[in-house]
């Protein structure tokens, strides 16, 4: 089979690329990736030689090369985004661009192309927020994001499920809580909070740390998308999720790990319409076949220890970034 994967030097899409080679060694596969600021050829360093491994620096937004790309593909797996929430609060229109335009750009090639699946990657935050007590994020809560972000995401599902209606296009979506693991830029929570702390600085805690948050191992969202790109209806949605964590909860672990205290936690401002929960009821992906099989405890651990022992991969990120990029870096996706 040969998978077209958009976005792979990504934090999931490079963890998903190298899923894929160590458990599918007949597949080929095409990594198509813009290299913005998120995009690190380092991430893709132990695979970049495999001979079934092939690597295109493209815009998903150039049709024009995108359909040549896409030619004789059997399957797309689409990740490619801007997926930094606080960006998008900064600079919502280029997430609008990529996001929504982009994914268009990739549906309409694929249909010129008959590609046998267009899986689209997707995120719980398009549901918007819970309360406390609210049930879980399930397929059929209905949409309202609350951040650009969030916005451009769930028109990009929209957009998916519309090919599907419109013209039988075989999509599959899944709409995953926060990821973590190695290779996650250092802009992020757990990877912000870590890198701070093994430079000496203090970690940024929004509010009180009270927001609650969905985790889930990456590797653990790669075998989910692999079960639906192998086993899942098309025009169907899955949702995919796995611990629920405060903030606190995450930070004090954190901490606890490293060997360090409370009193490195600096408590921050809430950012502009801060979603306080994310939870998600994975039933339907489970009767698929599918269970979370890295717990948070054990496997946050082993994300600090690679933190620790792979300064080479993100300590050249704190420095390689322009003006507007070294602001965000005081922020982070809670
Ligand atoms: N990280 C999470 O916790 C999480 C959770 C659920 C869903 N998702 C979704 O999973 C996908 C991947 O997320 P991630 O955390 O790996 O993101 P990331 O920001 O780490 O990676 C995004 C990748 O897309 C590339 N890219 C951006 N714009 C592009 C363009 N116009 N053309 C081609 N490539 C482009 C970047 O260079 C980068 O390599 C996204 O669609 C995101 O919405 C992420």
């Amino acid at each position: 089979m040969k998978l077209f994967v958009t976005g792979g030097a990504g934090f999931i899409g490079s963890n998903f690329i190298r899923y894929w080679l160590k458990n599918h060694p007949e597949d080929k596969v095409i990594n198509m990736d813009e290299l913005t600021y998120a995009g690190h050829m380092s991430s893709t360093k132990d695979f970049a030689d495999n001979p079934n491994y092939k690597f295109i620096k493209g815009n998903i937004c150039d049709g024009e090369l995108v359909e040549k790309v896409m030619e004789n593909v059997d399957k797309v797996v689409h990740f490619a985004a801007e997926s930094h929430v606080d960006r998008s609060v900064i600079d919502p229109l280029v997430f609008v661009k990529t996001n929504v335009s982009g994914t268009a750009t990739l549906l309409d090639a694929a249909l010129k192309n008959q590609v046998k699946r267009f899986h689209h990657v997707s995120t719980d935050e398009v549901f918007g927020q819970l309360g406390k007590d609210d049930p879980p994020f399930d397929e059929n809560t209905p949409y309202k994001p609350r951040t650009p972000y969030a916005a451009s995401k769930a028109a990009s599902d929209h957009l998916v499920q519309s090919y599907f209606e419109t013209y039988s296009l075989p999509v599959t979506i899944t709409n995953c809580s926060n990821n973590f693991g190695p290779y996650q830029d250092i802009e992020k929570l757990i990877p912000r909070f870590v890198t701070n702390l093994l430079h000496g600085e203090k970690v940024p805690l929004m509010g009180k740390g009270e927001n609650i948050r969905d985790w889930l191992f990456v590797e653990d969202h790669c075998r989910a998308i692999e079960l639906v790109l192998q086993k899942g209806e098309v025009g169907q949605t899955y949702c995919v999720g796995g611990e629920e964590k405060t903030n606190l909860e995450v930070v004090k672990k954190i901490l606890q790990i490293l060997g360090k205290d409370e009193s490195q936690i600096e408590y921050v401002e809430h950012r502009l319409g801060h979603d306080f929960r994310y939870a998600i009821n994975s039933t339907k992906i489970e009767q698929l076949g599918w269970r979370p099989e890295h717990d948070f405890a054990k496997w946050l651990e082993q994300t600090v220890k690679w933190y620790e022992d792979n300064r080479w991969w993100w300590e050249p990120l704190l420095s390689d970034r322009p003006v507007v990029d070294r602001e965000a870096q005081t922020s982070y996706r809670q």
